[in-house]
């Protein structure tokens, strides 16, 4: 007899808190840091771009300037979509209207596209692999900018390049989306939002694409369900919540009613209702979530700097209305802001649209679910967990 033996008593573990379910060399998520491959993520963020951390995840060490300039190339190259893609994203309008799709149900199916258009769509080697991983990456943004266009009825934006090859990964996405381009300002705080959601071990979206990956599925496929899994409210999908319900509560108190007792009576409403406040908690994260912080920051000076802009949007007060919801929060619950909390304030201080928050998040997290693909396929083993069972008694189907 071969098979390893069953655990004498497994545990059960709701929601799989606190298992260790494997292993990686990719990130460190603990209480005190957060680490990429060994560096801190305050030390990527002041120092290093998107593109040099987008290398980092994939390739597996800090680039040389060489190898950062080979990289960027092998991305602007790719950055443009097959036309098939644009043909269905042209399509995509009535039902973004209806609501009978989000943005994000867009980008996965595009995802998708792209894999029955690649023609390595079904190879898995490692080499295989980094070459469709540096191709999603490319084509994200054009996806989100062309959407983007077809949502506010302009024309697409470089369809025939998917961008400026001189702008950044960040600057371009920014680019696509409104055919203007951003300024230094704008697209450093992009750049950076996108390193601190590049990656983060075993999310629940990441770990989709590791379930995936493990039963030696393609990188596509991994992908689409690792965007199915981020979409979610309770996941990526805070970050659109969390600035709706800053907008809820901006309606329903009024301007006047930031930092007055108006704001304390939504909350307590709120906890008596124990509804759950988007962009809050964490389930490693109990002490606060070191990205956000650094994110809050930024996104503050950027609407500091709106303020005294002429025609600016006057920003500050979202960033007011928060930092007074971060208090009563912590004061009351003892639970900090995660990082799509400051991501709401932030993006919607630039004026993205909203339903873009999350299909943003994927066009930074693609580099990460591609590391723990290839990581997967690297040294696999199946994953494949086992329940209790709950159900009811044994019974006949015949009844006897
Ligand atoms: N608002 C109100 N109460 C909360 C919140 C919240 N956002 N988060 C946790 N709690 C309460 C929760 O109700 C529970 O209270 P009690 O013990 O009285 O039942 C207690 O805190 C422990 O929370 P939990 O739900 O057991 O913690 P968890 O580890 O299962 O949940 C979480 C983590 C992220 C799902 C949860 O904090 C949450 O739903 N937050 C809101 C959604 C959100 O912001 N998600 C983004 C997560 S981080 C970045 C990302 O993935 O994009």
């Amino acid at each position: 007899m071969t098979a390893t033996a069953a655990p004498a008593s497994p545990t059960l573990a709701k929601g799989l808190e606190g298992v260790i379910a494997g292993e990686t060399a990719i990130c460190n998520v603990g209480q005190g840091q957060l680490i990429y491959r060994g560096y801190e993520i305050h030390d990527l963020a002041a120092h290093a771009t998107f593109e040099e951390v987008a290398f980092l995840l994939l390739e597996g060490h800090k680039p040389s300037s060489s190898e950062l300039a080979r990289f960027t190339q092998e991305i602007v190259a790719e950055r443009a979509l097959p036309s098939g893609v644009i043909d269905f994203i042209r399509t995509t309008g009535p039902m973004l209207k209806s609501g009978t799709a989000v943005p994000m149900d867009i980008v996965r199916t595009c995802v998708s596209i792209l894999g029955n258009l690649d023609k390595e769509s079904q190879e898995i080697t490692h080499e295989a692999n980094l070459r469709k991983a540096k191709r999603i990456l490319a084509k994200v943004p054009t996806i989100i900018g062309h959407m983007q266009n077809v949502i506010d009825g302009r024309e697409i934006v470089e369809p025939k390049t998917g961008g400026d090859p001189k702008l950044s990964h960040a600057a371009n996405l920014m680019y696509l989306m409104s055919g203007s381009k951003p300024t230094p300002a704008y697209a450093k705080v992009v750049d950076v939002s996108l390193i601190l959601y590049a990656e983060h071990d075993y999310n629940a979206s990441t770990f989709t694409t590791r379930v995936i990956a493990g039963t030696l599925s393609d990188m596509h496929g991994a992908m689409a369900g690792g965007i199915a899994a981020l979409k979610g409210p309770l996941h990526g999908g805070a970050n659109e919540a969390a600035m709706e319900m800053l907008k809820e509560i901006m309606h329903d108190v009024g301007e006047k009613g930031i930092g007055t007792d108006a704001v304390d009576n939504w909350m307590q409403n709120a906890f008596d209702t124990k509804r759950k406040l988007m962009g809050f908690g964490h389930r490693v994260y109990k002490n606060g979530d070191h990205r956000a912080p650094i994110l809050h920051k930024m996104g503050r000076a950027i609407a500091e700097q709106d303020t005294k802009n002429p025609g600016g949007h006057a920003a500050l007060k979202w960033f007011e209305l928060g930092e007074h919801v971060q208090r009563i929060m912590l004061a009351k619950k003892n639970i900090h802001p995660n990082v799509d909390f400051p991501c709401g304030l932030t993006y919607f201080t630039m004026g993205i649209p909203v339903p873009q928050y999350t299909p943003i998040f994927v066009a930074s997290r693609v580099t990460g679910w591609a590391a723990h693909i290839m990581e997967q396929h690297a040294n696999n083993r199946l994953i494949r967990p086992i329940a209790q069972y709950n159900g009811p008694d044994l019974m006949s189907w015949t009844g006897k």
